[in-house]
């Protein structure tokens, strides 16, 4: 049995095609169909309220684009809005979060280590990293860092340069972070920047692995599609992907990071 509707993947701007590209690769059979909200980001910054409203608006919008699951493509609006949504919508719909799926890995690969966390002041406010992660294995030390420099610099473009290595750099220097054995990237954007996040450590010497959730979460989604006998069989029409506002870097840097050239579409959902 197969299920050939798209599955929706949102995200507040250019983060979640990071977990995008993750699931082509992974599932080439499967139709994408994204939003990426320009119009509100960052959301790291947002009220827990506000992110809540735009996640039930794009969902919604998602599901009357006839979608089998959606994946909350962004950390900050997993810890704000997916116990909300699943309220919300039941059984109606699989709803896919960021975060679970990495506290899962962490919990399998980590025992006993010193797990650092980088993530906007909305997921690193929320607390949900520690929390779920101490539920799962309280043998697990972790340290998060709020860096909301991040996302921005990565959705305005400026990535590999000397600006965005130092400001990774003096991020990765608090104290808090020193001698971590990993380093979950707590936010969808971060996979953009991961090698100079690897470099940064190579300059140190230092073994640290570098957690990309959208590999994790792809893999969930796989198992997820599986056991709910939802995987399609081939794909019947082309990727779409949406964004609430225009903004110059976006249609650039998302033909470097989904892989091939993308077209955008605006949709305004908050007329
Ligand atoms: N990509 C989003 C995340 O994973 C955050 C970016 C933002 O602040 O909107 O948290």
């Amino acid at each position: 049995m197969s299920d050939n509707r798209p599955i929706g993947i949102f995200d507040s701007g250019i983060g979640g095609l990071t977990v995008a590209r993750a699931i082509k690769q992974l599932l080439p059979e499967e139709q994408l169909i994204y939003f990426g909200d320009t119009a509100h980001f960052p959301y790291g910054d947002k009220e827990k309220k506000s992110i809540q409203n735009y996640s039930k608006r794009i969902s919604k919008f998602l599901i009357q684009q006839n979608c089998k699951a959606i994946v909350i493509a962004c950390n900050t609006a997993s810890a704000a809005s997916a116990s909300m949504l699943r309220k919300e919508l039941g059984e109606q719909i699989p709803l896919i979060d960021v975060i679970s799926p990495v506290v899962q890995f962490i919990k399998e690969n980590f025992k006993t280590k010193k797990i650092g966390v980088i993530a906007t002041k909305g997921t690193t406010h929320s607390r949900v990293y520690p929390k779920l992660i101490h539920q799962a294995d309280d043998s697990i030390e972790v340290h998060t860092s709020a860096t909301p420099l991040l996302a921005p610099m990565i959705e305005e473009g400026f990535f590999n340069n000397q600006i965005s290595r130092s400001i990774i750099a003096s991020y990765l220097a608090k104290n808090n972070l020193r001698g971590i054995d990993a380093l979950v990237l707590g936010c969808t954007h971060y996979p953009i920047i991961a090698g100079e996040i690897e470099e940064y450590y190579q300059s140190l010497k230092q073994k640290t692995a570098i957690i990309n959730s959208a590999q994790v979460v792809a893999e969930h989604i796989q198992t997820e599609l599986t056991r709910r006998k939802l995987l399609s069989d081939h794909l019947t029409s082309d990727h779409q992907f949406y964004i609430s506002d225009w903004t110059n870097s976006f249609e650039k840097s998302s033909e470097i990071f989904f892989g091939r050239a993308i077209k955008l579409q605006k949709k305004g959902l908050w007329k």
